[in-house]
């Protein structure tokens, strides 16, 4: 372990010590909320070609590799294709949740250093995350072409965060017009968004957005709230590109341009 310790670890370290320093008594240390990714497998079957390695992020991104990741081989170690994750059924029935305006939206924020960078993992690895909506951490090499998904798994949408970018998730049993309202909030906002059911959501609230570091959940679609967020957290992820990704599986719609195809201008005319 230590040996691995790596020039990034060494900043963060400095930055706990510096923290702990300042006298904050309910600050612990640790990662920041959580680690970045748990129970990966450390026996991977493929193994990292050379060509393919990349010293910041160990895979480098965006390069189609059947022996890594093509966004074709192995993807049901992501997903497995259940249709439980994009269609409403709780108990076997269908039951769709009361949107309540009563049920205030939360924000809530990861404390992400600059020197974290994302690991990339190939298909022969499961990554997973120990909160319901990650808002960093290991993801795929290949990203998802922007746009709105029948189902997207979040091993791709991470990496498109990290890129920027807004996701939208919404529970398949979220009231249908809040959803359409948050939809077309987030269409109208930028090109570089990603929509995907995701049944983790609460019935509580089963409307997010997801940015690099930010989440809002929310029962009921404030508009000011949901433009508010995203001129502030969207195009904020550590990387700087607004090119397209390769993964599109699922694809229904892509996205559309608004501002500009690097969304200079967010939510033009919105409020
Ligand atoms: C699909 O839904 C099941 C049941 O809620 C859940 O355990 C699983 O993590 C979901 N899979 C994905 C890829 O979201």
């Amino acid at each position: 372990m230590v040996e691995n310790l790596s020039l990034g670890h060494l900043i963060y370290l400095l930055i706990v010590i510096s923290v702990v320093k300042a006298g904050d008594d309910d600050w612990h240390g640790g990662w920041f909320p959580y680690a970045p990714d748990v129970g990966t497998d450390p026996n991977p079957v493929f193994t990292i070609r050379k060509n393919m390695y990349d010293p910041k992020h160990g895979v480098v991104m965006g390069v189609k590799d059947p022996h890594c990741d093509d966004a074709k081989t192995n993807l049901e170690i992501d997903w497995d294709y259940n249709p439980v994750n994009h269609s409403c059924f709780i108990f076997n029935r269908r039951q769709f949740f009361e949107s309540r305006s009563d049920i205030h939206p939360v924000h809530s924020q990861d404390y992400i250093p600059k020197s974290y960078s994302a690991p990339h993992k190939c298909m022969s690895e499961s990554i997973n995350y120990n909160v319901i909506v990650p808002t960093f951490g290991t993801h795929r090499p290949l990203w998802a072409k922007y746009g709105e998904y029948k189902f997207l798994p979040r091993q791709r949408w991470v990496h498109n965060l990290e890129h920027g970018a807004v996701v939208m998730l919404y529970h398949p049993c979220a009231d249908k017009n809040e959803v359409n309202f948050l939809r077309k909030l987030v269409k109208k906002c930028l090109y570089r968004h990603v929509i995907t059911p995701y049944n983790l959501l609460s019935a509580q609230r089963p409307l997010a957005l997801v940015t690099w570091g930010h989440r809002l959940e929310m029962s009921k679609v404030a508009p000011k709230i949901v433009v508010d967020f995203i001129r502030k957290h969207a195009l904020k992820g550590p990387e700087h590109t607004a090119r397209d990704g390769q993964y599109d599986l699922m694809l229904e719609e892509h996205s559309e341009v608004v501002s500009d195809l690097k969304d200079q201008e967010l939510c033009k005319g919105l409020l």
